[in-house]
């Protein structure tokens, strides 16, 4: 009869990916948030895996990783929807009535930041200056930035996603 011998855990894709991009960035002084930013650039969130893989890269706990990614906004725990949505709430927007704006959008979408609408199509997200104040309120679709933003032209804007010319 065989020896039975034990096989080593099969590490996934996932894991193997975002221990490269660690051991990229592990020599940076505060490694865990350049490599929590490459984690997120490489797969749209942080999978639920990274804690673990950082925590043995890092030397660090779980605990510590965890308390990282959940202090910043920033970091997804899961996938975005189709169209990440960004409102613009620094300063320059405010003034020129941002605030009713992100109501407006909120009610619209019917659901708050960070999160993601019903039919995965819309993550919200706030950001603070995209560089465009002289054309206050601003909105960035993916990766284009609205100026003069309304009501109205965001819901024109979304609707010409759903249907293919945005
Ligand atoms: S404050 Fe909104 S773009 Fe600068």
């Amino acid at each position: 009869m065989a020896a039975h011998i034990p096989l080593a855990p099969v590490e996934s894709s996932t894991e193997a990916r975002i221990r490269t991009l660690a051991s990229d960035l592990k020599q940076q002084p505060g490694a865990l948030l350049p490599i929590l930013h490459a984690v997120q650039d490489t797969f749209g969130y942080v999978p639920e895996c990274t804690a673990a893989v950082l925590a043995t890269e890092l030397a660090l706990s779980r605990a510590e990783v965890h308390g990282v990614i959940s202090f910043y906004h920033h970091f997804r725990t899961r996938p975005a929807g189709a169209h990440v949505l960004h409102i613009c709430r620094a300063e320059a927007c405010q003034s020129m009535g941002s605030a009713a704006l992100e109501r407006d959008i909120k009610q619209l979408l019917n659901i708050d930041y960070h999160q993601t609408t019903a039919d995965g199509s819309v993550t919200l997200e706030p950001v603070y200056c995209l560089g465009n104040c002289a054309c206050s309120p601003n909105i960035r679709l993916d990766d284009a930035i609205h100026g003069r933003m309304t009501l109205a032209r965001t819901e024109r804007l979304l609707q010409q996603l759903k249907e293919g010319q945005a």
